[in-house]
């Protein structure tokens, strides 16, 4: 058996009504920027959960690629187990675990399709391999074998050798629609900092502190 005895205290800040912005999304960007600048890797990791119709949840890290007033906007194969959970429910949970500046920011929303076009533009922007990949990975048939993945991605090279790579049909992106935010700032004693917007229909962004 193997226990985790370690603990240690959460001192790296604390978190007061008044340091946050009304607005959510301006608070999860200045959150954002300030593990960025840390540095922390992959600050725009995010965890994001989503459900199947056999009610079980399944998580997953997908990289955070756009922010802004409309939503989470990420990148994914449209054949994938996460694609097929959020065509039976769109409700999703994203999750940014920044545990080296003691925080975490926990998000629910719901997540729509972005369009066709905007997908291409981003898949453009992408380095060569990667657009290989996506053709590779978006396929969602199960792999003989690492070496059959390596065959596929050699013979999509060939294939679009010299050419302007497309976007697969079953590539392109989800933007997540927040309606619930919670800050969580660890604190010394275990006196955690939580602080949540939840969006109401008629007044906007209410703020609360949870215990
Ligand atoms: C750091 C990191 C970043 C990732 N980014 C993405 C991403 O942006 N999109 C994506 O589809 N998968 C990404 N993945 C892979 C996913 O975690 C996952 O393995 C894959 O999408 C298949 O998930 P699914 O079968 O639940 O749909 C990433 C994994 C890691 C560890």
């Amino acid at each position: 058996m193997k226990q985790f005895t370690d603990r240690r205290e959460y001192q790296f800040a604390q978190l007061n009504e008044n340091q946050l912005t009304p607005d959510p999304i301006k608070q999860l960007d200045t959150w954002l920027n300030q593990a960025i600048e840390l540095p922390i890797q992959d600050a725009n990791a995010m965890v994001l959960s989503t459900l199947n119709p056999e009610l079980e949840i399944s998580a997953r890290v997908v990289l955070l690629k756009q922010i802004d007033q409309t939503g989470l906007t990420f990148f994914t194969s449209l054949n994938s187990e996460k694609a097929q959970d959020i065509r039976f429910s769109n409700k999703v949970s994203v999750l940014f675990p920044w545990l080296a500046l003691d925080r975490q920011v926990r998000i629910k929303g719901i997540a729509e399709p972005i369009p066709t076009h905007f997908a291409k533009l981003y898949f453009q922007t992408r380095p060569r391999n990667s657009q290989l990949t996506a053709w590779v990975n978006s396929t969602s048939l199960i792999a003989d074998s690492k070496q059959y993945l390596k065959h596929q991605y050699q013979y999509m090279k060939q294939k679009f050798l010299n050419q302007q790579i497309p976007m697969p049909d079953n590539w392109g992106g989800y933007i997540i629609k927040p309606h619930y935010f919670e800050f969580w700032q660890g604190g010394e004693a275990r006196l955690h900092d939580r602080l949540c917007y939840q969006l109401c229909a008629k007044t906007g962004w209410k703020i609360s502190r949870l215990v």
